[in-house]
């Protein structure tokens, strides 16, 4: 069985790229790997991009992009996805430059978000070096993670679980219904996602993890102090993956979660739990204004 190693690249449509500019470098520390009218790339590690913001009238993420280990992967991989029903395109290799990788292939989940798998991250000669001196948690556990809110929890369960190959973590009781988290390195969960009747379906939030709670608590200061961008959930800790952080709204309206000392996983001992809660403090959601 092939397998998923990270979370790669993820590509979001914005309106307004000043201020995913402003956003990314001053509260996130993201540094500017490429700026035109129309694209805003953004790096948080030796990877060209990790984060494509492009110009267009959606708000939100429109493509996922997850990194396998070579050739062969992809096409064992889209064997798998079409076996299963999903039409699975092999992208040119003009694709594959634009999107700094050796080779693409795409399909669509079942809410119709774009999801892609690549090998060959370009890796940039210049040294990364984030705005607010923030060091991020990267490496063999990727940018970070996604949290995506699904119409039919079965089918995704089928395709990140069954098909994509990736384990599972633990699951959270969100009132009736259950997160469920999984991941495909040590990062506790690398995809996670829910079927929450009445909420606007796709990624609800990107996680970025970084070296230091002094960086987090910046960051915070910069939300509630000095209102930077909007509180989303004030600081907390969660209680599957005992990430401490804090939630904001991005300019795109998604949240970005960003947090220090996540778990990680040894799936040699781990064994998946299930919590009653999402946090062990903190964490309270804000009313929107
Ligand atoms: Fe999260």
């Amino acid at each position: 069985m092939p397998e998923v190693r990270s979370l790669g690249y993820v590509v979001i449509s914005a309106g307004d790229l000043d201020a995913w500019e402003t956003f990314a470098t001053e509260l996130v520390g993201l540094q500017v790997a490429e700026r035109t009218e129309d694209r805003l790339r953004l790096r948080n590690d030796q990877a060209w991009y990790r984060l494509d913001v492009q110009r267009g009238d959606a708000e939100g993420v429109t493509t996922l992009g997850w990194e396998v280990s070579g050739p062969a992967e992809l096409v064992e991989f889209a064997k798998i996805l079409e076996s299963a029903g999903y039409d699975v395109t092999e992208e040119s290799a003009d694709v594959a430059r634009d999107r700094g990788a050796m080779g693409v292939i795409s399909f669509t989940d079942p809410d119709g978000l774009r999801v892609e798998l690549f090998y060959g991250q370009k890796v940039d000669k210049r040294k990364f070096v984030s705005p607010t001196g923030a060091d991020f948690v990267t490496g063999e556990g990727g940018l970070g993670h996604v949290f995506q809110l699904v119409n039919d929890e079965e089918r995704f369960r089928q395709l990140y679980l069954e098909l994509l190959g990736f384990k599972l973590s633990d699951y959270i009781e969100f009132g009736p219904i259950f997160g469920t988290f999984t991941h495909c390195n040590p990062r506790h969960h690398s995809f996670a996602f829910a079927a929450v009747p009445n909420a606007p379906k796709g990624i609800g939030h990107i996680m970025f993890e970084v070296e230091d709670i002094d960086t987090v608590g910046r960051a915070y200061d910069k939300v509630v102090k000095e209102g930077i961008a909007p509180l989303a959930i004030s600081f907390g800790r969660h209680s599957n993956d005992q990430m401490m952080s804090f939630y904001v709204n991005s300019p795109s309206g998604f949240q970005i979660e960003y947090g220090t000392g996540g778990l990680l996983i040894d799936d040699s001992t781990w064994r998946p739990s299930r919590f009653d809660v999402p946090n062990f403090w903190g964490h309270e959601h804000q009313k929107r204004a």
